[in-house]
C-alpha cells in the first residue's frame, strides 16, 4: 500500500475528530497534519497539529489528501460574514494553496440542500463552496452532503436537537427524492471520507446522506463504488 500524507481542516469537531481517528488507524497514512485553532491535546506519532489562522495562512503542507470538516454556526460566530469566513472563504483559500502544493484529492463535508441559488443562507454558502471547489480542478473532488449529523457533541445545540428529533422521527418516511435528508452518524461520514479517498477514480463526486448512511452498516454491504 502506498504511503500517503493527509491534511485535515476542522479535525477537532464532531466529524473531524472521528476522521482523525480513522486516519491515524489507517495503514495507508504515514502522516496526518491538522490545522487547529488550539491544540487538541491528542498525541500520536503520525499526528502533527499546527495552530494556524486559516483565512490568512500562507504555508503549504505536504499532503496527498486534504479533508475538510470545518464549520461554524451562526449562533457561535454571530454574523453571516464570520460564518462565511469559516464555511466558505477559509476552505477555498486552503484548497487553492494545497493544489499549488501538489495535493491530489480534496474531500469535503458539505450539506444536504447545498445550492448556490438557495434562498436559505446556510445552503447558499455551502453551494458556493461546492462551486468554488469544482472550479479549482483537483484531480479528485469528493463532496459529502449529510443531512443532520448524529453523534456526541461537547456543547448543546437546542435548535439543532429539535430539528434532529423531527428528522429522526421522519426518517422512516424519507423515501425516494427525500432520502437525501436522512440523518447520518458522524462516524459514518468519517469512514465514507476515507473510503472515497482510496476507492475513487479521478473526477468530481457528490455523495448524498442516504449513501453516506450505508457506512453505518456492516462492511460487507458497503463497497458499492462511486
Ligand atoms: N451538524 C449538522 O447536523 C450538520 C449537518 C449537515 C452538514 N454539516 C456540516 O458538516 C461539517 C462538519 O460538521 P460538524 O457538526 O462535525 O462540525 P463541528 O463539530 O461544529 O466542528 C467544526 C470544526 O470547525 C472548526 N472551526 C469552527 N470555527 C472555526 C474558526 N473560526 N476557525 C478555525 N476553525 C473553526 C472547529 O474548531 P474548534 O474545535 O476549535 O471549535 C471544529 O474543528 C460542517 O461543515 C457543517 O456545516 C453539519
Amino acid at each position: 500500500m502506498e504511503a500517503r500524507k493527509a491534511l485535515v481542516l476542522g479535525g477537532t469537531g464532531l466529524t473531524g475528530s472521528l476522521l482523525v481517528q480513522e486516519l491515524l488507524a489507517h495503514p495507508g497514512y504515514e502522516k496526518i497534519t491538522c490545522y487547529v485553532r488550539k491544540p487538541s491535546g491528542l498525541s500520536h506519532p503520525k499526528l502533527v497539529e499546527q495552530v494556524v489562522k486559516l483565512d490568512s495562512h500562507q504555508g503549504l503542507t505536504e499532503a496527498d489528501d486534504v479533508f475538510c470538516c470545518l464549520g461554524a454556526t451562526i449562533k457561535t460566530v454571530k454574523t453571516r460574514e464570520a460564518f462565511q469566513l469559516v464555511d466558505l472563504h477559509a476552505p477555498l483559500h486552503i484548497a487553492k494553496l494545497q493544489l499549488a502544493a501538489g495535493s491530489q484529492r480534496f474531500l469535503v463535508v458539505s450539506a444536504a440542500g447545498a445550492n448556490e441559488n438557495s434562498s436559505v443562507f446556510y445552503n447558499r454558502v455551502k453551494g458556493k463552496l461546492e462551486k468554488g471547489l469544482k472550479g479549482l480542478g483537483y484531480p479528485l473532488l469528493v463532496i459529502l452532503q449529510p443531512s443532520f449529523i448524529l453523534g456526541q457533541r461537547k456543547e448543546s445545540r437546542p435548535l439543532e436537537k429539535l430539528g434532529l428529533t423531527v428528522a429522526q422521527w421522519l426518517s422512516p418516511l424519507l423515501i425516494s427524492r427525500f432520502k437525501k435528508y436522512i440523518p447520518v452518524q458522524a462516524a459514518a461520514i468519517a469512514k465514507a471520507l476515507v473510503h472515497y479517498a482510496w476507492n475513487s477514480r479521478n473526477g468530481v463526486y457528490t455523495i448524498p446522506s442516504d449513501r453516506i448512511k450505508a457506512w453505518e452498516q456492516p462492511a460487507t454491504s458497503l463497497d458499492q463504488g462511486n
